[in-house]
């Protein structure tokens, strides 16, 4: 379905029944990511995945891409579809995204799933490194950066077990323009510092990692899990930092295993 939200169309795609799910996908990705693990999922619960503003199927305005509005952007996304209370994952910037919702709609949340991400503000060195993308994408355009960055979304066992899913994450990439890019990597080193909030979030919380991420390693969701009053965290063995797509069954599993630990009254609609 398509949620317009102040004349920006939303793609949105709604499937399964039962508890509410709302999975957010990375950067430079699209809800495509969550192809493996979609029907795994939504045999247990309704699982509804965005395009985020810029990316995929959504319109694609220009301007930073703050995760506050894109967090925004998720409580309007809620609100078409009817959901009050709702569990809210993200992996990596869809991460940062759940975690600004967290702390700007704290009573919507019904449970929380961070995926590959960290809370934690980008270091001096993180900044830099995101200045040097802008500039190069200005100067050359998104595709020689996307074609030495979408290979780090997953690890080495898995590129060569499974290169296909190279193209596959650089054909998701491909549908995001230079602008998008840009507003990102502009958003994301605006975003602050969330490790102070998790003490607050006293919601079930499942944190999943893949064992050799590099690009959020697994201490960062170490860090989260002993922040969070109330997580569980997974680490997913043979995967890097894309574990729905690199070990779909065992992510899938543990998210299905997550949902049916929080009471359904907890959710409403
Ligand atoms: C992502 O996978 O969403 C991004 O790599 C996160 C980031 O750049 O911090």
């Amino acid at each position: 379905m398509r949620v317009d939200i102040g004349g920006c169309g939303i793609e949105v795609e709604d499937r399964g029944k039962g508890m509410a799910v709302v999975l957010l996908h990375g950067f430079p990705l699209g809800a495509g990511t969550w192809t493996p693990i979609r029907p795994g999922v939504a045999q247990a619960a309704r699982l509804i995945t965005p395009d985020l503003r810029g990316f995929g199927r959504s319109d694609k305005p220009a301007g930073c891409y703050s995760m506050d509005a894109l967090a925004d952007d998720v409580a309007a996304i809620a609100d078409a579809l009817g959901l009050d209370r709702f569990v809210l994952g993200g992996h990596s910037m869809g991460g940062y995204v759940a975690l600004a919702f967290a702390e700007r709609h704290p009573h919507r949340l019904a449970g929380l799933i961070l995926i590959d991400t960290r809370a934690e503000a980008d270091t001096a060195e993180g900044l830099g490194r995101r200045r040097a993308v802008i500039e190069r994408v200005r100067r050359d355009g998104g595709a020689g950066f996307l074609d030495e960055f979408v290979p780090n979304l997953l690890c080495a066992a898995t590129r060569a077990r499974a290169p296909r899913h190279v193209a596959e994450l650089r054909a998701i990439a491909a549908e995001v323009p230079d602008h998008v890019l840009i507003g990102c990597q502009q958003g994301m080193m605006a975003r602050h510092d969330r490790l102070s909030l998790l003490p607050a979030l006293d919601v079930p919380a499942l944190v999943l990692v893949g064992q050799d991420d590099t690009i959020t390693p697994p201490e960062a969701s170490r860090a989260m899990a002993a922040a969070l009053p109330r997580a569980t965290l997974v680490v997913i063995p043979e995967a890097g930092h894309s574990p729905m797509v690199e070990r779909p069954m065992a992510t899938a599993d543990a998210i299905v295993t997550f949902l049916r630990g929080i009471p359904p009254e907890a959710v409403e609609s």
